[in-house]
């Protein structure tokens, strides 16, 4: 059977402007792609929690099957820490599942608000705000801070949640070359004295596509040169790099200042939900008012914000940090040894380069038969030609785990012929 894959290039439009026929036209694809018996966009649903090792049902054979798990943001395994697990419980009885309004009225318990004061610690800010996903953190604060009268400047590859919460400010929007920091520049320079004082700079801290780390100290002297101020997306950072998982700025050893904004997320390495904002305390005051994405949203339910905490403590009293960085550092030796293209990773996310959708797909099922969840990520999450798997590190792979990777990879790149590097 041929195989059939969605264009996922554009937003779909149809010949007369039509929203059903745009949704019909895609169900005819999304039909074929599913006979073609290998359909990527409809998953195996999980029947275990995305531990280290789980159990999926696969919906082709009709039956429970075990794997490896190699593309969980739960990078530290936390969201299975039996720590964690009953601090939430203990939270959860003590004040329900949920907040029962938005922060600014009745959705703040005193556990939202040690949540904050943790991630503050952690971060090295002055104050800092929760919000109900990294998503809406970004949004928040993008849209919060900016109006029509501002311009941003984006790292290319910076995350979807921050070109949105730029089309929701209003703000004109240039985008530099990806870590290209004579790109920033020559941006910067061309266009000060038309936003005097009203420019932000922003940039994912850890890429999430490719695991590099974003030229913070350079980009931060072009930032303070031309008087602008600086965000960063720590999503991927937080709990991964910096002194006990503390961030980009700790990894830079750079201090907290008045033109730094931080965003991050509790969903990745703190394997809960949720996202917040790491600011000065005027901003942080300034983005609980303005912050539409919080202000207008239910607050974060209290048993989530209780392991968060838990999460946090671990982070800071264990060394599941480090142990993720030895994991995250001998895969990327052992890909990098066997001739794999595996970008500038540098981090927990190592991406292997395939560039052909159709092949990175097929190693992408042919590696779940054989017991490894690795994603295929395609464009308009990454550039054209470059599709890759998204290879995700955590602290809780044996050795022998991350051997079985690298020899599976082999044996598919071989079957498919792929060059590696
Ligand atoms: C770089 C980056 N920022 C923000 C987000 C959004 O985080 P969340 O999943 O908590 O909404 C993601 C999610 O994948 C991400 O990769």
């Amino acid at each position: 059977m041929e195989k059939y894959l969605i264009s996922l290039v554009a937003n779909r439009k149809s010949k007369d402007g039509s929203i059903l026929a745009k949704i019909f036209d895609f169900k005819e694809e999304m039909v074929k792609h599913e006979m073609s018996s290998y359909n990527i966009y409809k998953k195996n649903p999980f029947i275990t929690s995305c531990d280290r090792q789980v159990k999926y049902f696969d919906r082709h054979q009709s039956k429970e099957r075990t794997a490896i798990m190699f593309g969980s943001n739960s990078y530290l395994g936390l969201s299975n820490s039996n720590y964690v697990i009953n601090k939430s419980i203990e939270c959860i009885k003590k004040f329900g599942v949920g907040s029962g309004g938005v922060p600014l009225l009745t959705g703040t318990t005193i556990i939202q608000n040690e949540l904050e004061s943790s991630i503050s610690t952690l971060t090295g800010f002055e104050d800092s705000i929760l919000f109900t996903s990294g998503y809406c953190a970004n949004l928040g604060m993008v849209s919060g801070l900016l109006g029509p009268e501002n311009l941003i400047v984006h790292d290319k590859l910076n995350h979807a949640s921050l070109l949105d919460g730029t089309v929701l400010s209003g703000a004109k929007m240039l985008r530099f070359k990806h870590n290209d920091l004579n790109n920033l520049e020559k941006i910067l320079k061309e266009n000060i004295s038309k936003y005097p004082g009203g420019i932000l700079v922003v940039t994912d801290g850890v890429f999430s596509m490719n695991g590099d780390i974003a030229d913070i100290p350079a980009i931060l002297n072009i930032v303070r040169k031309y008087n602008c101020l600086l965000a960063i997306d720590d999503a991927h950072a937080t709990g991964v790099i910096g002194e006990k998982g503390a961030g980009t700025l700790s990894h830079f050893n750079i201090d907290y200042s008045n033109d730094i904004i931080l965003t991050g997320c509790l969903s990745k390495a703190l394997g809960v939900v949720g996202g917040f904002i790491s600011a000065s305390q005027e901003i942080i005051d300034y983005l609980r008012v303005y912050s539409r994405s919080n202000m207008f949203s239910t607050s974060l339910p209290p048993g989530d914000c209780a392991s968060a905490l838990a999460s946090i403590e671990l982070i800071k009293t264990t060394d599941v940090v480090e142990c993720l960085r030895t994991n995250s550092n001998y895969l990327r030796r052992e890909l990098a040894k066997n001739g794999f293209n595996i970008l500038n990773s540098l981090t927990a996310i190592i991406p292997v380069i395939i560039g052909d959708d159709l092949k990175t797909s097929l190693i992408s099922k042919d590696a779940l038969d054989l017991g490894l969840v690795v994603n295929p990520i395609f464009t308009p999450a990454v550039p054209p030609n470059s599709s890759r798997l998204r290879i995700s590190v955590m602290a809780t792979h044996t050795k022998n785990d991350l051997d079985t990777l690298v020899s599976v990879l082999i044996n598919l790149f071989n079957k498919y012929e792929i060059q590696r590097g």
